[in-house]
């Protein structure tokens, strides 16, 4: 990521340390863990806002799980033999010698929060959100961080195919939303406990006519998650791949017929999507639907945000029989595939000069009366001139100027300039609250 342009697009970045010679950098965040500093911080808060109102209309409630869990609940949920489990997690031992993590994502997080409090009781039809940092030693490059951020939606209760339709809805509509356009959904069945092994010994038969060619980390995949191979980046397995049987064709019964309605759902909701049958997710949960969106834009990274079914895991962890469908999307990612778009904006609504000590003092209950309005308000107590101050208002990013003097106390009105076109007016110190809103709102 590049270096961030103050007023400018948004950029999720920190200024490089070259910038600031005249600093000694004794500390540094830890590598591929970012801060999230201003103007970044503007687009990053929009985003948080747009999910909040969407999700929350669709009939989701907001879920905060701690960012520490036991190691063991992934170990369980997304598998031991995945590599999120055996290479990504942060895992330390506590004082009484616990055995705990970083969490790596949130959906084992909420549905053992769903066991541990009976969320299921007496109503097992819930619909919760969150958002929050999840953490993965991974190799880094654009758009794979060791700290990154998710939103995600998980609803639990449900079997109907409609559910997996009108959850993957939801995150195209929040792309939408945002702005983004330059996507394509990407569905698969990878089957469920019934097809699955079947269809799994059948790729371990086809792919042992082909183990001389594979490296060593392909022949350990064959061996303990031969359907990971789909995912695999190495030309060699993709070559190989490209002939292999695919798992949509060997779904039992129940999977196909699932499979359909999704894609009848789908196209009801006019969602576009593509059946990609290489789909098949580096966590263990999952069955039935799984899906991808990914976009142009991104590189190597081009997966936005990902999901699907996984029925199996609230039992589990020790709940009832339930159903589940989820979704998360990187926070990071939607912030490199919204770069450059955005409208600058300003920082500040009104910066108040003011010159003099009646003027400060009449600014100092003024503004805090224009902030009690939602009007965002900066002024400069350091009694400084004028162009001093409207310097800091250009570089605060400020829409309008207000300014007072003495000779603008005494005629009991204040000057307002308009800081893009260079417009002024007077206004009354009566009514200046009104004028301001008013303004403000154009
Ligand atoms: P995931 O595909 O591992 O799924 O991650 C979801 C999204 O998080 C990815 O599509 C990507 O946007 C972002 N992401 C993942 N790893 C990184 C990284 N190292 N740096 C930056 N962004 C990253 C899950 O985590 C599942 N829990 C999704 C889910 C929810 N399934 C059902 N419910």
């Amino acid at each position: 990521m590049g270096g961030s342009t103050p007023g400018g697009g948004a950029q999720y970045t920190i200024l490089s340390p070259a910038a600031h010679e005249e600093t000694v950098l004794l500390y540094k965040s830890v590598k591929g863990m970012h801060d999230l500093i201003p103007p970044a911080s503007k687009l990053w808060s929009k985003i948080e806002k747009t999910a909040q109102t969407l999700f929350e209309s669709f009939g989701f409630q907001k879920i905060v799980t701690p960012i520490v869990e036991e190691a063991d609940l992934f170990m369980r949920s997304v598998g031991e033999t995945s590599e999120v489990v055996q290479k990504q997690m942060y895992v330390f031992k506590d004082k009484k010698d616990k055995t705990l993590c970083l969490r790596p994502e949130g959906t084992a997080s909420v549905a053992r929060a769903y066991v541990e409090h009976r969320l299921f009781h007496p109503e097992p039809y819930q619909k919760l959100y969150y958002w929050g940092p999840m953490y993965r030693y991974e190799r880094m490059q654009q758009g794979r961080y060791r700290q990154h951020f998710q939103v995600g939606v998980e609803v639990f209760g449900s079997a109907d195919p409609r559910i997996d339709a009108e959850t993957i809805y939801v995150l195209s509509q929040f792309y939408q939303k945002l702005g983004i356009s330059n996507f394509q959904t990407e569905i698969n069945s990878i089957g469920d406990a019934t097809c699955r092994p079947k269809f799994r010994d059948l790729l371990v038969s086809y792919f042992k006519k082909y183990e001389k060619d594979l490296s060593e980390d392909g022949k350990l995949l064959l061996e303990r998650n031969p359907l990971r191979l789909f995912d695999s980046k190495e030309e060699a397995i993709q070559k190989i791949c490209q002939s292999a049987p695919v798992i949509t064709q060997h779904l039992c019964v129940p999977c196909k017929t699932h499979f359909e309605a999704v894609q009848r759902a789908l196209t009801q909701l006019n969602v576009s999507y593509h059946v990609n049958p290489h789909i098949v997710r580096g966590l263990d949960y999952y069955c039935k639907t799984a899906f991808e969106i990914v976009s142009g834009g991104l590189g190597a990274q081009n997966a936005l945000g990902a999901g699907g079914r996984y029925d199996g895991l609230v039992q589990s962890l020790g709940g009832p029989d339930i159903p589940a469908f989820g979704f998360a999307t990187g926070i990071e990612r939607l912030m490199l595939a919204l770069e450059g778009t955005q409208e600058p904006g300003y920082d500040v609504d009104v910066f108040v000069c003011a010159l003099g000590e009646k003027a400060q003092a009449f600014a100092f209950g003024l503004v805090n009366k224009m902030r009690m309005q939602n009007i965002s308000t900066e002024v400069d107590y350091e009694d400084r001139a004028l162009k001093k101050q409207m310097q800091k208002a250009d570089r605060m990013n400020a829409r309008y100027v207000l300014i007072v003097g003495d000779t603008e106390i005494e005629k009991g009105e204040a000057v307002l300039r308009n800081m893009k076109t260079k417009v002024q007016k007077d206004i009354s110190f009566s009514n200046i609250l009104e004028v301001l809103q008013r303004e403000i709102l154009k």
